[in-house]
C-alpha cells in the first residue's frame, strides 16, 4: 500500500561547500532511503535547502568584506549544483533567505507567541563593549561547562556536542575582539523546554525506546535526565529573520529556531510548484516524518523542534531521527575551518562521472554506530576490488558473452539446474533482505547485501564456466546466460538507491523498457525475456590507479601545510600609522632577467625595469618560482628600501609579494585586478 513520507535532510550551512562528512552522515543515507521508498511506490517528499542564517555566515562575510547575502548567494549555488551533479534526488532544495521561509518562520513564531508558548525575559547577556555587540553563539568562545573543552562556542560545544547558553561558558572571550565580555541586559523570547519535559520523557523515553538508534536515544535521554531548561529563541543580531513582534528592534530569530522550519517552507515551495497541498506532509498522522541528520544536530531535531511542533499544535512529530556519527578523514576529524576535508566539488572535478564510487564507499563505511574513517587507500580498494572486480566484472562478462554467443539476444531458458535455481533464489530474496536492513536504517549492511548478489553472480559464472561449456554443450550455455542476464537485470533494479548512475547506465545497456519493479524482482518474475535484444556493453567502473590516489593524498598534505601557513599569517602585526605607510615609494616594474643566486635555495637575482631605471633586486622567491617563470612579469616594486648587500650582490629594492588564501606566494601584479590576497609579505 502506498504511504506518504516526508524525509528531511539537515539544511547545510551556507558558508562553505559540502564535504564527504556531510555526505556520509546525512545526504547519502537520506537519498538511498528516498529512492528506495519511491521504488516501493510510496509518495515521498524529500526536502532540503540552504541554512542561510547564523553567526558563521556573518563572520565569513566580515572577514571577506562582503555582505552575508553575498556569502549565501555564492555557496547556495555551489551546494545546490554539487548536490545535483552528485545525484542527491531532493524533491525540493530551497533556502532560508527566501520570502516563503521568512513568512513561514515569522508566522510560526507568531502562532507560538499568541498561544503564550514563550517566556519573555530580560537578562544579562555577554556584550563586547569595543565592538558594541552582543555576543551570541559563535561570536563567543570559552570553556565548555560540561567537558572542559576550552574553545566551545556560545551555543554548542563541538567537542562533546552539548548545547548551552553563552552565559554558561567559563572564561568567555569575544570572537570579534578577543576581549573579555561584559554583561548587558537585553530582552529575549524563550521556549520553556522545562514545560515540555514530561511529554518528551514519555514520547522519546517510552515510545521510541526501541525503534530509535541507540546513539540517538542515549543522547536524548541524557539531555532529558539532566533536566530541560528554557532556551532563548531570539538573538541580538542583524542577520536573520527579524523577530516579528513589537519591541524587538535589532533582534532576529535564533538560527536553530528558523532552520528546522525551513523544512516546512521548502515543502510549501515544492507543493506550490507542483500543484500539491503541503499540509498532509506535515499534519496528517498517516504521514511518516523522518529527519536525516548528523549527531551534532540530535538535540535540535529530537527535543527542541518537536517541542516547537507540539507547542504549535497542528503538526506531526518525527517517527524517527536516524542520526549518524561522524566521519573522519585519514584518521583526523574533518574540519571546514582547517580545510581538512574532501570537498564535493573537488571530488566531482577529480573523478568525473564517478559519483557512485564515492556513494558506495561512503555507504559501505558509513559512520552508523560509531565514528568511522575515510581513507583514500580504502576508497581505491573498494573501487578496484568490489565495484570493478565484482560488480563491473560480472556485468561485463554477461553482456560481452551474450553478444559473442547470441549477437545480443537473450537466449532461451532450457532446464534449470540446482546452481541456477540457487542463484535465482538469491535474486528473489535479496530485495526483502535489503528492505529489512534499510527499514532499520542499516545502510552499510544493505549495501553489502547488494554487493553479495553481484558476488554470487560472478561466482555463478566462474563456476558454470560458459566459455568452456560452449564447446561441448551449447544448450546448457543458453540457460546459464539466461540466468546471468536475470541477475544483471535484478541488480540494475536493486542498485538504484545505492548506485543510481550505474543503475541507469546498466538499464540502458540492457535496454530494459519498461524497467522491472522492485516487486518483480522479489516475486521472481522474468526480468528479461528470451529474444529481447540488449545493447552494447561499456565499462561501469574503471580501476583507480595509485597516482590518482597519491595526488589526492598530496592535496591533503598541501592543505595541511597551507593551513599551517594560514595560522602563521593570521597573526596580526602591530598597526602602523598611515604616515609610515605613505613613506613607501611603490612602482610598477617588469622583470627583465632572473637567475638563481649560487649556493642558495631561496634567492633569485632579478633585473627589474621600473621605467626610470633598471634595478638589481635579490628576492627570496626561488622556492616558489623558477627563474624562467618570472621573466616578463609585471610586479610591484618598493623602490626606496635601503639597499642591502645579499651574498655580495646589492639589492636595490624589493618585489612585493602576497600570500593567497591557499598559502601560495603570489606576485602583486598591477595588470591583474582580482587578487585574493590575505596579507602582504616581504620577500
Ligand atoms: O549543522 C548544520 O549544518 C545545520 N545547518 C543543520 C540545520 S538542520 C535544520 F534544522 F535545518
Ligand atoms: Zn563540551
Amino acid at each position: 500500500m502506498s504511504k506518504r513520507f516526508t524525509l528531511t535532510a539537515a539544511l547545510p550551512y551556507t558558508n562553505g561547500p559540502i564535504h564527504i562528512g556531510h555526505l556520509a552522515g546525512v545526504y547519502v543515507p537520506a537519498d538511498i532511503y528516498a529512492r528506495y521508498l519511491r521504488l516501493q511506490g510510496h509518495d515521498v517528499a524529500f526536502i532540503c535547502g540552504s541554512d542561510e542564517h547564523g553567526v558563521p555566515i556573518t563572520i565569513k562575510a566580515k572577514k571577506e568584506g562582503i555582505s552575508p547575502q553575498d556569502v549565501v548567494d555564492r555557496y547556495h549555488k555551489i551546494i545546490e549544483n554539487s548536490f545535483k551533479e552528485f545525484g542527491i534526488s531532493f524533491d525540493n532544495y530551497s533556502r532560508t533567505s527566501s520570502k516563503i521561509h521568512h513568512e513561514t518562520a515569522s508566522d510560526f513564531f507568531n502562532t507560538l507567541h499568541d498561544k503564550g508558548a514563550f517566556l519573555e525575559e530580560t537578562t544579562d547577556q555577554l556584550y563586547d563593549a569595543e565592538a558594541q555587540q552582543f555576543l551570541a553563539d559563535r561570536f563567543v568562545l570559552g570553556t565548555c561547562p560540561k567537558c572542559g573543552f576550552t574553545e566551545s562556542y556560545g551555543d554548542q560545544c563541538e567537542a562533546c556536542g552539548t548545547s548551552h547558553n553563552a552565559t554558561d561558558l567559563i572564561e568567555p572571550k569575544s570572537a570579534i575582539s578577543g576581549n573579555v565580555p561584559v554583561l548587558k541586559s537585553t530582552k529575549h523570547w524563550y521556549l520553556p523546554l522545562d514545560q515540555h519535559q514530561e511529554f518528551l520523557q514519555s514520547w522519546i523515553g517510552t515510545e521510541h525506546k526501541h525503534d530509535w538508534k541507540s546513539n540517538v536515544y542515549g543522547q536524548c535521554m541524557s539531555w532529558i535526565n539532566d533536566g530541560l531548561r528554557p532556551r532563548a529563541v531570539t538573538r541580538d543580531l542583524d542577520w536573520g529573520i527579524p523577530v516579528p513582534v513589537e519591541g524587538a528592534d535589532g533582534k532576529v530569530l535564533y538560527v536553530w529556531f528558523d532552520a528546522p522550519i525551513g523544512y516546512i517552507s521548502s515543502t510549501k515551495e515544492w507543493a506550490r510548484a507542483n500543484g500539491k497541498d503541503w499540509e498532509p506532509y506535515w499534519k496528517d498522522e498517516e504521514t511518516t516524518l523522518l529527519h536525516f541528520i548528523g549527531k551534532d544536530n540530535i538535540v535540535f531535531h529530537c527535543i527542541i523542534f518537536p517541542a516547537m511542533l507540539k507547542a504549535e499544535g497542528s503538526y506531526i512529530l518525527p517517527k524517527n531521527v536516524p542520526a549518524n556519527e561522524f566521519l573522519n578523514l585519514e584518521g583526523q576529524k574533518l574540519s571546514t575551518s582547517k580545510n581538512w576535508a574532501v570537498w564535493l566539488p573537488d571530488y566531482l572535478k577529480a573523478f568525473p562521472d564517478q559519483q557512485d564510487v564515492l556513494r558506495y564507499v561512503l555507504t559501505a563505511t558509513a559512520p552508523e554506530t560509531k565514528d568511522n574513517d575515510f581513507t583514500w587507500k580504502d576508497f581505491q580498494a573498494r573501487n578496484n576490488n568490489e565495484l570493478v572486480a565484482v560488480y563491473g566484472n560480472f556485468i561485463n562478462r554477461v553482456l560481452v558473452l551474450t553478444h559473442k554467443y547470441y549477437s545480443g539476444k537473450v537466449p532461451q531458458l532450457k532446464e534449470l539446474t540446482g546452481a541456477d535455481k540457487d542463484v535465482l533464489g538469491e535474486l528473489s530474496t535479496t530485495p526483502k533482505e535489503i528492505q529489512q536492513s534499510l527499514e532499520r536504517f542499516r545502510f552499510r549492511e544493505a549495501s553489502q547485501i547488494l554487493m553479495n548478489l553481484a558476488r554470487s553472480g560472478n561466482k555463478y559464472l566462474a563456476d558454470e564456466e560458459p566459455w568452456k561449456v560452449i564447446k561441448t554443450n551449447p544448450e546448457r550455455v543458453q540457460t546459464i546466460m539466461y540466468t546471468a542476464l536475470q541477475i544483471a537485470s535484478g541488480l540494475s533494479v536493486l542498485s538504484e538507491p545505492f548506485l543510481p548512475h550505474t543503475a541507469e547506465k546498466l538499464q540502458k545497456m540492457l535496454r530494459l523498457d519498461p524497467i522491472p519493479s522492485w516487486k518483480d524482482v522479489r516475486q521472481g518474475h522474468t526480468l528479461l525475456a528470451s529474444g529481447h535484444c540488449i545493447g552494447k556493453p561499456s565499462l561501469l567502473f574503471t580501476k583507480i590507479e595509485d597516482p590518482e590516489i597519491e595526488e589526492q593524498l598530496d592535496l591533503l598534505k598541501a592543505s595541511k601545510k597551507s593551513n599551517a601557513v594560514k595560522n602563521t599569517t593570521a597573526v596580526q602585526k602591530t598597526s602602523i600609522p598611515f604616515g609610515d605607510f605613505s613613506k613607501m615609494d611603490l612602482r610598477v616594474g617588469t622583470i627583465l632577467t632572473a637567475k638563481k643566486m649560487p649556493k642558495t635555495k631561496k634567492l633569485l637575482v632579478l633585473e627589474v625595469d621600473t621605467g626610470a631605471e633598471v634595478r638589481t633586486i635579490v628576492s627570496g622567491i626561488a622556492e616558489a618560482y623558477a627563474p624562467e617563470a618570472v621573466v616578463g612579469k609585471k610586479v610591484t616594486v618598493l623602490c626606496n628600501l635601503k639597499p642591502r648587500d645579499l651574498r655580495g650582490v646589492e639589492s636595490q629594492g624589493m618585489i612585493l609579494m602576497a600570500k593567497s588564501d591557499d598559502g601560495q606566494l603570489v606576485f602583486i601584479q598591477p595588470d591583474i585586478t582580482h587578487h585574493t590576497v590575505s596579507g602582504v609579505s616581504i620577500c
